[in-house]
């Protein structure tokens, strides 16, 4: 099978397009053909080796201290069942699934526990759009609804609200009732109105968090905001939500979580069968709508990652591979 392939770390052009073997199935197994995959902002830092905030170790010993020990990124994907393990019942020949494997999808068969985080693909869905589900609304989910707990008529920030993440928290907390501003650069303005927000706050004109502003939450989905400079922009019991927490937040987090006051919060984004059920309820409520950067062809991984590299994509970058 043809697989986008890493055996090295570093820049875009590190991916080549190769023939490889199909992946070996064990029993509890599902082959997927894949018809389409994103290209994340994971990995562009399994790639690059770009770990946030003193996670460089972690990340290494994760994915491979010299080299990378699984060489096909990709966790996200679409495509169709091809094959099952004896022990899988979830799952048929012939189903159309999405869902998020640890590595692996960008290439043309995937091999992927039949417990994983996937589910049936809506028909009204294409791939491209179901692929661009897991990563962008699974973490929303998980930080909106799970970590800030967000409530009606809140007042809350978006920041990089055009980005993987953002066009989905924009969109959720829009949904869950709050008031909601998305930030993100001039000619992304349309576009984050058009998810939702009540307002939205071009970073290039101005402060992206206004003193006195009364924010619930911050959700900041970039790493452009601190807690000190955002707390004047924070409500009195106010939370600032980094989506990346480095290890100095972490220890303000152990600090002000549960206090009174304003807040630091942090936490993990988790994948599962159910919240990938929700966001599809939500989506087909017309309440949410993934949003493609750019379909790419297989032929073009390096240009992919290149714009996922940018950090300017806009909502979700897929590679279509059959
Ligand atoms: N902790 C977890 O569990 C978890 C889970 C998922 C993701 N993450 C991390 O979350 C981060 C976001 O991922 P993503 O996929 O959403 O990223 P992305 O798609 O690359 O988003 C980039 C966003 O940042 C904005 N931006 C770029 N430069 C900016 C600046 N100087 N000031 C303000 N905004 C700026 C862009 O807006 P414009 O183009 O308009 O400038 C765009 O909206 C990544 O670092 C990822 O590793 C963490």
């Amino acid at each position: 099978m043809q697989a986008c392939v890493y055996e090295e770390y570093g820049p875009a052009e590190v991916v080549k397009v190769r023939e490889v073997t199909r992946p070996r199935m064990k029993d509890d197994d599902v082959l997927v053909r894949v018809h389409a995959a994103s290209v994340t902002t994971a990995d562009w830092r399994f790639r690059a080796s770009a770990f946030p905030g003193g996670f460089w170790l972690v990340g290494r010993l994760m994915v491979g201290l010299l080299r990378p020990r699984n060489p096909i990124l990709g966790m996200d994907f679409s495509g169709v069942v091809e094959e099952t393990g004896k022990r899988v019942t979830r799952f048929r020949v012939g189903d159309r699934v999405f869902g998020s494997a640890s590595g692996g999808a960008h290439a043309e068969y995937l091999a992927v526990p039949g417990s994983a985080p996937m589910i049936h693909k809506p028909d009204g869905l294409t791939h491209e759009q179901a692929a661009a589900i897991p990563f962008g609304a699974n973490t929303a989910l998980a930080f909106l609804r799970d970590i800030a707990k967000i409530r009606a008529s809140q007042r809350v920030l978006v920041v990089g609200a055009s980005g993987g993440v953002g066009v989905w928290a924009v969109q959720l907390a829009r949904h869950l009732g709050a008031e909601v501003t998305g930030a993100c650069s001039t000619r992304n303005v349309e576009l984050v109105a058009s998810l939702g927000a009540h307002h939205v706050v071009d970073y290039t004109a101005g402060p992206l968090a206004e003193p006195g502003a009364d924010y619930d939450l911050i959700f900041d989905t970039v790493g452009v905001t601190t807690f000190a400079g955002c707390k004047p922009a924070l409500a009195d019991a106010g939370t600032y939500l980094p989506l990346n927490a480095s290890v100095r937040q972490l220890v303000q987090a152990l600090f002000t979580s549960s206090g009174k006051g304003k807040k630091l919060k942090a936490g993990i984004s988790s994948n599962s069968s159910e919240s990938l059920e929700t966001a599809v309820g939500l989506i087909e409520a017309g309440a949410l709508r993934p949003v493609i950067d750019k379909v790419y062809p297989m032929t073009e991984i390096v240009e992919a990652h290149r714009r996922v590299d940018s950090r300017h994509k806009r909502g979700s970058v897929i590679v279509a591979l059959g």
